[in-house]
């Protein structure tokens, strides 16, 4: 990591940190506001989303919302949060509950990370620039998505807090090699290895809406290397485009490579077995991210949720193990906390908070987890996140 963001962000999660009890708040109304914000009155993250179907097109939001062919995967994941129950501790004080934590040695004020997606601008016109500030006033990381619809140098002016830098690798090594290089340069202080997208998922919703990207959001990151976006920007295009600039024969050896061209660490986002995350750790990846691209790639697969104590037990603590996928409530994350991940990324979630009302409508959909999490530990009797174990769950 730099320095200059390593100052940035101890300051930023120092300033940050906050207790549940002033992240809860108090009711809306004693807060001497003429009237309720529409953000305000979002209360929990369905609510987001269903003000970004009001605010988004059709064909944006099902690109967002939208999994891989029957999208079975994608509702797994929300399935399988509720396969595990919670047990709650009685009578420890929790008159204090502090959320803060780490993530590869940042500072961070909470356990709940933003994991890279595409094409924010689809959003709202602010598009990364505001995810990337509400990220940074909440104290919280930001992955930058290889495919953003802002370049990844803009991204890092806007950003004060923790960045990591989601890379596909391509066939054309030399785009990945300088992708690197850029992050590195720009401030970005891992690197985030895609793994599960060998090859494009299958999301039936964009084929039958004919997604296509509106002409004011690109792929900005590819612009100094002349991709021309008209060309492929026709139904089916973008999805074709992506499958193209993929290297579809990866292995383990790309890892190395990529070893080989950074001093960043490496993290690998979409692993699922046990012996897959052995290897990682073989390989000296820093962490592994349990994921399944929020259900848009392998369609019928396991739930996050499920495949993730495999996994830490096969890590045994030699790297952070975090996880994606369904995430929607407080309690969800308590219960992945619960079963050994360090913290959880969220996906959609911001993205309707983004819709719903830019950089205010991120910080409101964080501030909501935040609460709710905070909650989730009080009444399950946990002040720090060292107080939650396995014990707090159960399959159902
Ligand atoms: C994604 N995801 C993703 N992952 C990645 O590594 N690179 C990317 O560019 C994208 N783009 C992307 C776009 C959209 C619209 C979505 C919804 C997701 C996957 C993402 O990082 C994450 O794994 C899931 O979104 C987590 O699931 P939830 O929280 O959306 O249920």
């Amino acid at each position: 990591m730099s320095t200059r963001r390593a100052m940035k962000n101890v300051s930023t999660a120092g300033a940050r940190r906050r207790t549940v009890q002033s992240a809860l708040g108090e009711p809306a109304a004693r807060k001497k506001r003429p009237a309720i914000s529409s953000l305000d009155a979002l209360l929990n993250v369905a609510d987001a989303e269903a003000a970004a179907r009001r605010a988004m097109s059709r064909g944006a939001f099902d690109y967002y919302a939208g999994g891989a062919e029957d999208e079975r995967t994608l509702a797994r994941n929300r399935d399988g949060i509720d396969r595990w129950v919670l047990l709650h501790r009685v009578l420890v004080d929790v008159s204090h509950v502090d959320l803060a934590t780490t993530a590869l040695d940042a500072p961070l004020t909470m356990p709940i990370c933003l994991a890279p997606a595409a094409f924010h601008r689809l959003a709202h016109k602010d598009g990364e620039v505001a995810t990337a500030r509400a990220a940074g006033t909440a104290g919280t990381l930001l992955t930058a998505s290889t495919i953003a619809s802002t370049s990844l140098e803009d991204i890092a002016a806007a950003a004060s807090g923790p960045l990591w830098f989601q890379l596909y690798v391509y066939k054309n090594r030399d785009i990945a090699r300088d992708l690197a290089e850029r992050a590195e340069r720009a401030g970005y202080s891992a690197l985030v290895l895609t793994v599960d997208t060998p090859m494009l998922g299958r999301r039936e919703r964009d084929f039958r809406n004919g997604f296509t990207l509106p002409p004011s959001v690109k792929m900005a990151n590819f612009e100094k290397y002349g991709d021309q976006f008209e060309r492929w920007n026709v139904p089916g295009g973008m999805a074709a485009r992506i499958h193209e600039l993929m290297d579809h024969s990866l292995t383990w050896e790309s890892v190395d490579w990529l070893r080989s061209v950074t001093r960043l660490p490496i993290v690998l986002k979409g692993i699922v077995r046990a012996d897959d995350a052995r290897r990682a750790v073989e390989a000296g990846v820093r962490a592994i991210i349990v994921s399944n691209h929020g259900g848009r790639q392998l369609d019928g697969g396991e739930a996050t949720i499920l495949a993730l104590p495999d996994v830490v037990d096969a890590v045994a603590g030699r790297a952070e193990v975090y996880v994606d996928g369904g995430f929607r409530r407080g309690s969800d994350i308590l219960k992945a906390l619960a079963l050994g991940a360090r913290g959880a990324f969220i996906g959609r979630p911001y993205l309707w908070g983004l819709a719903a009302g830019g950089e205010a409508g991120v910080g409101r959909v964080l501030e909501i987890l935040r609460a709710e999490l905070g909650l989730a530990m009080a009444l399950a009797g946990c002040a720090r996140l060292s107080d939650i174990d396995r014990s707090l769950v159960r399959p159902a």
